[in-house]
C-alpha cells in the first residue's frame, strides 16, 4: 500500500505494522494492561450522536482556532511523543514540517530525538514542549531555559506518569529505547530492512534534551518504565506545578488532567490550557476517556481556561463532537504516529489532510 491510498487512521496502522519491527509498533500501538482505556478513548466518541442543522450559508469555512494564544487554521494538533526518529529516520523534523504546511501545532517531548533548538530555528508554526519533572532539578530547569531561549510558545507539565503505566506489550518483546541489540531484535531488523538500514545509516540516536544529564549517555538501552520510576520525581505536588509556570512565564498548560477538581486548581495555579487526557490509555487502565469528562470540566472551568481534549481521535466528526462540547481543540498521538512510521512527513501530511478533509465535510 502507498501513502496516497492511505484514507483513514486503520490503513495508516497497517502500513506502521509492515514498515516497523515488531517492538517498535508495539510500543506505539500499545498501552496499559487489558488496554480497556485505550478501546474506550474511541468509543466515547462513537457513543455519541450528531444532530446537524441545515441551509446554514456554508460555502465559507473558517476552521481556524485560538487555544492558548496560539492560531491555528484547525481545531486539531499533533501532541508530544518520545522517541520518534525510533519510528522514522526524519523523527520530530518531519512532524514539525507537516504541522507546519497545514497550520497547527506540534509537541516535542522531554524524549524527543531532535533537538529543541534545530526545531525553534527551523520551524514557523506554534511549537508546545512537554515536561517531564525529573529528580534532577538542573535537568527540569535546563529544559525550561532552553525552549525559552528556542522560542518555543507553550510549556505543557505531564502530570499523569507519576509512575510507568504497565505496558504488557513492552514486557513482552522487550522494548526499549535504543532498541537494544540482541538476537530477537535483530531477527526483527532483518525482517524490515528498510526500517534497519534508515535507522542505522542515520544520524546516531540520542534524546538530545536528556543527554547532558545522563550519565551513561541517552542512547544506552534502557526501558520506557524505567525511565519513569527512577528519573521522574514522584514527589512533584501542585505548588511544584505553579513553581514551573512562573519559570516558563508563557502560556502553560497541564496534560493529563481528568477531575473537575484538578481542573479548578489548574485555573488557581494560573494555566492557560489543560489538555483532558488519559496519556492515550498507556498509564491508568480504566481511566473514562477524555471524552465523556469534557462536559462537566467545560461547565466547571471552559470560561476560565482553555480545555483541549486529547487522545482518540481517529475522524473529524470526533473532533466535532469534542468541539461541540466546548473544547477549543483536539490533540492526539497515534494519528499521526502511524503515519510518521508509514512515510516521514508526507504520510503525516497525509493524515493530517483527511482529517482536515473530515473535519470541513463534517461541519459543512
Ligand atoms: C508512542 C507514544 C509516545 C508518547 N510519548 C509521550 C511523551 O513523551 N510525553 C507525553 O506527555 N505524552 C506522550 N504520549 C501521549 C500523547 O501525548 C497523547 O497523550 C496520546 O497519544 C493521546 O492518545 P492517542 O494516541 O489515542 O491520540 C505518547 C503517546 C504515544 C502513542
Amino acid at each position: 500500500m502507498r501513502i496516497d491510498r492511505c484514507n483513514n487512521i486503520g490503513d495508516f496502522r497497517s502500513m506502521a505494522r509492515r514498515r516497523l519491527p515488531g517492538p517498535i509498533f508495539h510500543y506505539i500501538d500499545g498501552a496499559a494492561d487489558d488496554e480497556v482505556t485505550y478501546r474506550r478513548n474511541t468509543e466515547a466518541y462513537e457513543r455519541c450522536d450528531l444532530v446537524p442543522n441545515v441551509l446554514a450559508g456554508v460555502e465559507i469555512i473558517d476552521m481556524s482556532v485560538t487555544v492558548m494564544g496560539q492560531r491555528l487554521d484547525m481545531p486539531l494538533f499533533c501532541s508530544p511523543t518520545a522517541l520518534q526518529r525510533l519510528f522514522h529516520h526524519d523523527g520530530e523534523r518531519a512532524v514539525a514540517k507537516a504541522a507546519e504546511k497545514f497550520g497547527t501545532m506540534f509537541g516535542i517531548s522531554s524524549l524527543g530525538t531532535v533537538s529543541v533548538e534545530e526545531i525553534g530555528s527551523t520551524i514557523r508554526t506554534p511549537k508546545l514542549f512537554q515536561l517531564y519533572f525529573h529528580k534532577d532539578r538542573g535537568l527540569t530547569h535546563n529544559m525550561i531555559e532552553r525552549c525559552i531561549a528556542a522560542n518555543f510558545d507553550v510549556l505543557a507539565l505531564t502530570v499523569d506518569t507519576i509512575t510507568g503505566g504497565n505496558r504488557e506489550r513492552d514486557l513482552r518483546t522487550g522494548f526499549t529505547s535504543p532498541p537494544a541489540l540482541t538476537p530477537k531484535s535483530l531477527l526483527s531488523f532483518a525482517i524490515h530492512p528498510r526500517w534497519a538500514v534508515n535507522y542505522f545509516m542515520h544520524e546516531k540516536f540520542e534524546l538530545p534534551q536528556l543527554k547532558d544529564y545522563v550519565k551513561e549517555g541517552s542512547n544506552v538501552s534502557v526501558s520506557v518504565g524505567d525511565y519513569f520510576s527512577t528519573m521522574l520525581d514522584q514527589s512533584m505536588n501542585w505548588r511544584d506545578a505553579e513553581s514551573v509556570r512562573k519559570k516558563w512565564g508563557k502560556q502553560f498548560c497541564l496534560k493529563g488532567i481528568m477531575s473537575v477538581a484538578d481542573a479548578k486548581r489548574a485555573v488557581d495555579i494560573g494555566a492557560s490550557g489543560i489538555m483532558v487526557s488519559n496519556h492515550g490509555g498507556r498509564q491508568l487502565d480504566g481511566s473514562r476517556s477524555p471524552f465523556d469528562q469534557l462536559a462537566e470540566i467545560v461547565d466547571a472551568v471552559g470560561d476560565r481556561i482553555d480545555v483541549i481534549c486529547d487522545g482518540g481521535v481517529t475522524r473529524g466528526t470526533h473532533v466535532l463532537k469534542a468541539l461541540s462540547l466546548g473544547v477549543k481543540a483536539c490533540s492526539g498521538g497515534r494519528f499521526y504516529l502511524y503515519a510518521l512510521a508509514g512515510g516521514g512527513q508526507a504520510g503525516v501530511e497525509r493524515a493530517l489532510g483527511n482529517l482536515r478533509a473530515e473535519f470541513e465535510r463534517d461541519i459543512s
